[in-house]
């Protein structure tokens, strides 16, 4: 990362929103990896954060007038949108995105990104219930349309006291993003990902199932991560609540047994298989028809396995890179590397979900990647989208035979 950012001239824009503290974060960030990065604030930032800070951590001055020039003899907006290599707002506030979306360009941020043709990427952080009105999400989806990139807030409690998503993206996935524009890396281009996420549902009547939390989250950054990269993906999800990630073919089941047709059916075209849905292991014997009354006092539920699908994918391995995943509490290594031999795995990615921090709710993981022959490669707590790019960075640089087979 530190030699792509280095010299790379980063325009921070901040905007009105309680994360507007977190920038300096990001803006320390850049200048350790060698980047120059230069701020501007609008109007209600600075009632956040006080540019004296930005000051400090960017040394460079400030811009949030319009009308007061830092050289009498450049219009700021114009010499920023041309110094810029990359322009991201951190935080993007509904109103910053609508304004962009619209053509308005009445304050010098909305000026200087009208005026600049560098990338522009945006960290959206708002209440849920603005991230999520329709004219917020369609503002969205029309910039993207139009090439501006988008790096999606986390889900969690925001500082409104609501929880849901809208909180801003980690900053080590912002500056991911902002990195991933630099490399434009393409090293999985030629291959085709199949990514399993979320939970199953293994229904008893019309209203009611058994599942697991599984949010989906990690899957979702491996498929979005791996599209960036240049691959075909395939991404086959339980239910989840995530938007789909740019770049990916979607296929949305339900049960564990859905999962195992469309997964089989996709296998044989694939190069690498993340493993990284929740699959439940049992379904309940009898699907009853019709909602089930509460006649009885006790109700005994006979459950029946549910087919291993990654442990098939083991036995009709060709030349597939299989890895999968480890959910444990106890006796982690143990457990995923018996889990390795028996699935006939190139790798596990083994979670503690006693960690905080770790597993398959939030938005941050860590965890071990284990090769099949015993190597544990050690991943830090960080953003799942981060953590999706450094699982991946492991895999590639252990499978020098991808490259062969990518020319095939
Ligand atoms: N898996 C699968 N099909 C299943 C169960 C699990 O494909 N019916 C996959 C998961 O997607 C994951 C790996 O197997 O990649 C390990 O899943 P995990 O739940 O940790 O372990 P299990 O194999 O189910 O074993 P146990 O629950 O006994 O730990």
């Amino acid at each position: 990362m530190e030699a792509v950012l280095k010299e790379k001239k980063v325009v921070i824009g901040i905007t009105g929103g309680i994360a507007a503290y977190k920038a300096a974060e990001l803006v320390s960030s850049l200048m350790k990896h060698g980047a120059r990065a230069k701020v501007i604030m609008t109007k209600n930032a600075t009632e956040f954060i006080s540019p004296l800070t930005l000051e400090t951590l960017s040394g460079n001055p400030v811009y949030y007038d319009m009308f007061s020039r830092t050289s009498p003899w450049e219009i700021d907006h114009i010499s920023l949108a041309k110094w810029a290599d990359v322009l991201a707002v951190v935080p993007a506030t509904a109103n910053i995105i609508g304004k962009v979306c619209h053509g308005i360009a009445d304050d010098l941020l909305t000026t200087t990104i009208m005026a600049t043709q560098a990338q522009v990427i945006f960290a959206p952080a708002m209440n849920t219930n603005m991230y999520k009105n329709p004219i917020v999400q369609e503002n969205i989806e029309a910039l993207k349309k139009k090439g501006y990139i988008f790096v999606s807030p986390a889900e969690g409690r925001l500082a409104c006291g609501d929880v849901g998503e809208g909180k801003l993206a980690a900053i080590e996935d912002i500056l991911r993003a902002i990195t991933d524009y630099f490399v434009r890396k393409q090293d999985l281009k030629g291959i085709r990902v199949l990514v399993t996420a979320g939970p199953t549902r293994e229904y008893l009547d019309p209203v009611r199932f058994i599942s697991n939390p599984s949010s989906g989250k990690m899957g979702f950054a491996i498929a979005a991560a791996c599209a960036s990269r240049g691959a075909e993906v395939e991404l086959v999800t339980g239910p989840v609540r995530l938007s789909p990630p740019e770049g990916v073919n979607m296929h949305p089941v339900e049960t564990a047994l859905e999962m195992y047709e469309r997964v089989m059916k996709l296998y044989p075209s694939c190069h690498i298989v993340f493993k990284s849905a929740a699959v439940s292991d049992y379904r309940p014997q009898a699907y009853h028809e019709q909602k089930i009354k509460k006649d009885s006092d006790r109700l005994v539920l006979t459950l029946v396995k549910n087919p291993d699908i990654l442990k098939e994918l083991g036995r009709r391995k060709k030349d597939q890179i299989l890895v999968g995943f480890a959910a444990e509490t106890h006796n982690v290594l143990e457990n995923a590397m018996k889990k390795i031999r028996e699935k006939n795995l190139d790798f596990i990615l083994a979670n503690d979900v006693t960690q905080s921090g770790a597993g398959f709710m939030g938005d941050t993981n860590k965890g071990d990647l284990i090769t099949r022959v015993g190597e544990i490669i050690e991943i830090p707590l960080l953003g799942k989208n981060e953590f999706a790019h450094r699982m991946i960075d492991e895999v590639l640089k252990r499978s020098p035979h991808l490259a062969i087979r990518k020319n095939c």
